[in-house]
């Protein structure tokens, strides 16, 4: 059990199904550990709707002084073509709390592949804008720093796993790709007992689509790890099941699915709330430090992947059904007398 005085979590339920999962992990929290307080507050398309921005000042105030985040997808296709766009209120709270290690965990039977994406920083953080004669421009920019401090972290992580270190990268184009070479290069001396190698990013889809079993964790700029990491969610079971863990160096973290709001099938009650469950798996034990918790949920996640499976999964199931089936795993595991140690 913790011992912090105080855990609070604000929940952002965010858009499309984003509310739909949510409700399943304030749940879950709540059989788990009732003391922890969750605090709710709007991001993305419900925050423009209720304020006008997509990150209003009270829901960032309120993730600045809690505990951690437990985000749902934001995104809306009624703002498509807008200039206030719900996505902007994701990185906005990224960049804010400095949560530039996201981790994005990867697992079925024989594969085991954690990406470690660099979230605040590359193409999606550089200069835009629109040039006199209409070009319109996105530029990658990263400081040695940026790229120092997430490998150190990926470096980190490969040690208390496999110790094999993937390092992904468009090299034989890209400048911002060399600096990112020449970087992991640099440090790989400090961490001997991890294996490095060097892939360009055409190559690291193919393999992860082929042989994704050889890797073990792969650390990417902000953009290929976008686009790497919904690849990996695709061949260990699909988007329903992808969580992640978006980290800085001592403040809040961030806890959100792979994937977004899903308007094809969100206000149905269809979507899969595994990712979502998980994430709240990765924020009780990464920003809380409630490994017990955390472990527990994810066995009842287990048992109701196997006993419950929604559609995406070839069942029948609802959101709620599944979310039921997790909360009444973790009352049989009470009950049991095995509250949450295994
Ligand atoms: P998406 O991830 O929302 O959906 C892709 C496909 O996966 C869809 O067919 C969807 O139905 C399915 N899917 C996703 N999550 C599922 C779940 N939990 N259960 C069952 N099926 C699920 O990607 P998209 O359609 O390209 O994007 C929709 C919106 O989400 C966009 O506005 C985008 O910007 C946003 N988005 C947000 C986040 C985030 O907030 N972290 C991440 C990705 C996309
Ligand atoms: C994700 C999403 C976001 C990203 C979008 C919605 C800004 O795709 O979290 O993977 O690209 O980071
Ligand atoms: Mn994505």
């Amino acid at each position: 059990m913790s011992t912090a005085s105080r855990e609070l979590v604000v929940l952002l339920p965010g858009d499309g199904i984003g509310p739909e999962v949510a409700e399943q992990a304030r749940l879950a929290l709540a059989a788990l550990a009732p003391e922890i307080v969750v605090d709710v507050h709007p991001i993305g398309a419900a925050a423009i709707r209720a304020t006008g921005r997509p990150l209003p000042d009270e829901t960032l105030a309120a993730c600045l002084a809690a505990s951690a985040v437990l985000k749902g997808p934001v995104g809306d296709p009624e703002f498509d073509a807008a200039d206030v766009r719900p996505e902007q209120g994701m990185l906005a709270l990224r960049a804010a709390l400095d949560t530039y290690a996201n981790l994005r965990p990867a697992v079925l039977d024989h594969v085991d592949v954690l990406i470690v994406r660099e979230l605040v920083g590359g193409l999606y953080f550089g200069e835009h804008g629109v040039r006199e004669d209409g070009t319109v421009y996105d530029t990658c920019e990263y400081h040695p720093r940026q790229v120092e401090r997430i490998a150190r972290r990926a470096f980190r992580l490969a040690q208390s796993r496999n110790r094999r270190l993937t390092s992904v990268d468009k090299a034989n184009v890209l400048e911002t790709s060399r600096l990112w070479r020449r970087v992991v290069n640099e440090l790989a001396p400090e961490y001997p007992d991890v294996q490095v190698e060097h892939m360009l990013v055409d190559n690291a889809a193919m393999q992860l689509a082929t042989t994704p079993e050889q890797f073990d964790v792969l650390v990417t700029e902000n953009m290929f790890g976008d686009i790497l990491s919904d690849l990996a969610a695709a061949v260990t079971g699909g988007l329903g099941l992808a969580p992640s863990a978006s980290l800085s160096d001592g403040g809040p973290g961030i806890f959100e699915p792979v994937h977004g709001s899903a308007p094809d099938i969100a206000g149905r009650g269809i979507a899969n709330p595994t990712a979502m469950l998980r994430s709240t798996a990765l924020l009780l034990e990464h920003g809380l430090g409630r490994s017990d918790e955390a472990a527990a949920l994810e066995r009842a996640i287990e048992a109701a992947i196997v006993s419950t499976p929604t559609q995406d999964l070839g069942g029948t199931a609802t959101t709620a059904e599944f979310g039921a089936a997790v909360t009444e795993q973790l009352s049989i595991d009470e009950r049991a007398g095995a509250p949450y140690g295994g």
